[in-house]
C-alpha cells in the first residue's frame, strides 16, 4: 500500500528519501517518485513505474538536489500503474503532494477545479489535492492556510506530504485516517508512513493523531490538532530493530519467514511462562481486574489475522466457556451489532495499521459498547496498539513477504496466552492453564520437525503446477486452518482455492469432485478423525485425488488416489498451529514452481491502509 517519506534538512535529502522508500517496499507498490525543491527554489521531480530500483536508476542518471523533499511508493487505487499516475503530483510547478489513502469526493472536486481551468494529467484522486492547494495560493493565501482550506474540503482517509516553492523551507504533513509518523533529527525533520522508513536517520518519533496538521522546518516542528490548536505530542524512542534485508540461504522472504517460526514462537513466549501459569504479559493498567469481569469476547480482524481469530474462538469457548464471536472488520465496522455484556473487544493484526480493523475499533470506542479493547499485534508502535486499552504483542520480527506466515502462528500463540490469562483472572481451571503452558513449550521443537519435511512437501507441490482449482478441508479448529491454507495458495500461486468444513461436502461441493481438482485435508488424530475419514472416503468414492497432512495414528492408507505427508502425534491444543506450517510450504513451493512473484504477489499489499 502507498508509502510516504518526506524530509526537511540542512543537507541534500534525495538519498534519505530513496532509502526510506526502499524500507517501505515491503508494503507493496507499483510505482515510485520523488520531488525536491532545488537551490533555485524550483520543484524537481522524478517518477518511475515498477521498483524503487528503477527510480534510483533514473536519479543516478539525472540527480535531483534539494534540502526539502517528498517521496512516495504508489499502490494503484484510482488509475492504472503508470508514470503519469505516480506521485508526487504537481500543480503549476509550485506545489507538490504525496498522498496515502482515498479522497472519496474527488470527482466533485475535480469538476470544480476543471471549471476553474485546471488541467488534470493523471487519473488519480490525489491530483485534486494539489490543484486545490494551488487554487488557494492563487488567492494569495499562505501555504499553511491553503493546505488547511484544502483538507477542510476532503472526504475520506488520507495522509499528505506537501511542499511548495512559495515557502521552500517548509514541509507540511497532515494525517486523517491513514498512518503518518514524524521523525525528529538534529536540526532536521522527517515524515514517514511508518518508523521503518526513517530508522536510518532517527529513532525519535512523534505518532500523529487523526486530524493532526504539522508545519515542519529545520528549526520548528509545530503540530496542530483537529481544531488547529497547537499541541505537544509525546516523543517516543523506537525500540524497533532495524531489520536486515539479508535473505541468507533463502530465495524468498516467505520461505525464510516460514523457517523462522520456531524462533519467532520462542521469542513470543520468552519470559511469559511459569510452570503452571502465564505471567501477566498484557500491557495496560488494571488488565487482570478487567479480564476477571469479561463475559463475552468479540474478535475483529482481516485476512490471515481473521483466520487466527476463528481458531481462537474454538479454543475460547472450549476452554473458558466464554461466548466468543469473530467477524471480518470490513463487515463489522458497517453494521449495527447487538451489544454483549462485558465484552472484551479483541483486534488482531500483524501490521496494526489495517484501515478496516482500526475503523472497527474506532466504532466500538465511539459507541462505548465494550468493557475494554485489546489489540494483538506484531508492531509495538502501531496505530492499533496505541488506540487500544490493552495490548498483547507477538514477537515475530518484521514480516516482509506479503503472505503472512510467522505473524499468524505467533498470533495463535498469544491467543492461547490470552485464554490462559482469562482463566487465571477468573480463578478457574489451573489444570487447563498448566496444559496450555506445557503444550506451548513443546511447540518450537515440533515445528522444527515439520520443517524437516520441506523437500517432501516440495515434491507434493509439483503436482499442483497445472491446477486451476483446489479444495481444502478440515473439521473443528482445523477448518480455519484449511481456510488459511486456501488463502495462502490463492494469494501467491493465483490458483483458485476454497476451504470447507469437511462435514459440509455433501451439501454442495461434492459436485465439484473429479480427478482434476486436488483436495487437501488436515487430519490430526483428534475426536473428529473418524468423521473426517468418512468425509475423505466420500471424495475417494467419486474419483477425487487427496493430499493429506495426517497423523500416522489416524491410520489412513496411501494409494494412487491418496497422497500423505505423515504428521507427528501432537497435543490437540496446538494442532492448528502445527498443521498450518505444511500448508504454508505447499503454497510456497507451488508458487515457486509457477514462477509467480512470491514475496510481492500481484495486486496485493503488505499493509492495507485503505478501506
Ligand atoms: O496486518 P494485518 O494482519 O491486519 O493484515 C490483514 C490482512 O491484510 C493480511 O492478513 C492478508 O490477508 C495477508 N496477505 C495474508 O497473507
Amino acid at each position: 500500500m502507498c508509502g510516504i517519506v518526506g524530509a526537511v534538512a540542512q543537507r541534500p535529502v534525495s538519498e534519505i528519501l530513496l532509502e526510506g522508500l526502499h524500507r517501505l517496499e515491503y508494503r507493496g507498490y507499483d510505482s515510485a517518485g520523488i520531488a525536491v525543491i532545488n537551490a533555485e527554489k524550483k520543484i524537481e521531480r522524478v517518477r518511475a513505474v515498477g521498483r524503487v530500483a528503477a527510480l534510483a536508476e533514473k536519479l543516478n542518471e539525472a540527480p535531483v538536489v534539494g534540502f526539502v523533499g517528498i517521496s512516495h511508493t504508489r499502490w494503484a487505487t484510482h488509475g492504472e500503474p503508470a508514470e503519469r499516475n505516480a506521485h508526487p503530483h504537481l500543480s503549476q510547478q509550485r506545489v507538490a503532494v504525496v498522498h496515502n489513502g482515498i479522497i472519496e469526493n474527488h470527482q466533485l472536486l475535480r469538476e470544480n477545479l476543471q471549471q476553474k481551468g485546471y488541467q488534470f494529467t493523471s487519473d488519480t484522486d490525489t491530483e485534486v489535492v494539489v490543484h486545490l492547494i494551488d487554487s488557494y495560493l492563487e488567492q494569495s493565501l499562505s501555504l499553511v492556510d491553503a493546505v488547511r482550506k484544502t483538507v477542510a474540503q476532503l472526504e475520506g482517509a488520507y495522509a499528505l506530504g506537501v511542499i511548495s516553492t512559495e515557502e521552500p523551507d517548509t514541509l507540511i504533513a497532515v494525517r486523517q485516517g491513514s498512518p503518518l509518523v514524524v521523525g525528529l533529527g538534529l536540526g532536521e525533520t522527517f515524515i514517514g508512513s511508518d518508523v521503518q522508513a526513517m530508522l536510518r536517520v532517527t529513532r525519535q518519533f512523534v505518532y500523529l493523531e487523526n486530524g493532526d496538521f504539522c508545519v515542519l522546518t529545520c528549526e520548528q516542528r509545530c503540530i496542530y490538532d483537529k481544531d488547529f490548536q497547537l499541541v505537544e505530542r509525546p516523543v517516543k524512542e523506537s525500540t524497533v530493530g532495524s531489520f536486515s534485508s539479508d535473505l541468507g540461504q533463502y530465495s524468498h522472504y516467505m520461505h525464510k519467514e516460514i523457517f523462522e517460526q520456531p524462533i519467532a514462537i520462542q521469542a513470543t513466549l520468552e519470559g511469559r511462562l511459569e510452570a503452571h501459569k502465564v505471567k501477566p504479559c498484557i500491557r495496560g493498567e488494571g488488565v487482570m481486574e478487567t479480564l476477571a469481569e469479561v463475559e463475552s469476547v468479540q474478535i475483529v480482524a482481516c485476512g490471515t489475522s481473521y483466520h487466527a481469530g476463528l481458531i481462537a474462538a474454538y479454543w475460547m469457548e472450549e476452554l473458558t466457556n466464554i461466548p466468543c464471536r469473530v467477524e471480518v472488520a470490513s463487515e463489522y465496522r458497517y453494521r449495527r451489532c447487538a451489544p454483549h455484556k462485558n465484552m472484551l473487544f479483541v483486534t488482531l493484526s500483524q501490521s496494526g495499521e489495517t484501515a478496516d480493523t482500526l475503523a472497527a475499533l474506532e466504532k466500538v470506542k465511539q459507541e462505548k459498547s465494550i468493557l475494554a479493547s485489546l489489540s494483538i499485534c506484531n508492531v509495538d508502535e502501531s496505530s492499533l496498539v496505541r488506540e487500544s486499552d490493552f495490548s498483547l504483542l507477538t514477537a515475530a520480527g518484521p514480516e516482509i513477504g506479503v503472505a503472512s506466515t510467522k505473524a499468524f502462528t505467533t498470533q495463535l500463540v498469544v491467543l492461547q496466552l490470552l485464554i490462559a490469562l482469562l482463566l487465571q483472572a477468573k480463578g478457574e481451571a489451573e489444570s487447563m492453564v498448566t496444559q496450555i503452558v506445557e503444550d506451548l513449550k513443546k511447540l518450537p521443537i515440533i515445528i522444527e520437525s515439520i520443517l524437516e519435511k520441506d523437500s517432501q512437501i516440495k515434491q507434493m507441490a509439483e503436482q499442483f503446477i497445472d491446477k486451476n482449482n483446489a479444495l481444502f478441508l478440515g473439521r473443528g479448529d482445523q477448518y480455519p486452518v484449511a481456510m488459511e491454507g486456501a488463502l495462502k495458495l490463492k494469494e501467491i500461486s493465483y490458483i483458485h482455492a476454497e476451504a470447507y468444513p469437511a462435514g459440509e461436502l455433501k451439501h454442495g461441493p461434492l459436485a465439484l469432485v473429479d480427478g482434476e481438482m486436488p483436495i487437501i485435508a488436515v487430519a490430526p488424530n483428534t475426536h473428529l478423525i473418524e468423521k473426517l475419514k468418512s468425509n475423505l472416503e466420500e471424495v475417494r468414492a467419486r474419483g477425487g485425488v487427496l493430499y493429506l497432512f495426517a497423523d500416522q495414528a489416524a491410520e489412513i492408507q496411501a494409494d494412487e488416489q491418496v497422497h500423505i505427508i505423515n504428521m507427528p502425534n501432537i497435543p490437540d491444543l496446538i494442532a492448528p498451529i502445527v498443521y498450518t506450517v505444511p500448508l504454508q510450504l505447499l503454497s510456497y513451493y507451488t508458487a515457486v514452481f509457477k514462477g509467480t512473484d512470491v514475496d510481492k504477489p500481484r495486486n496485493l499489499a503488505k499493509s492495507v491502509t485503505v478501506e
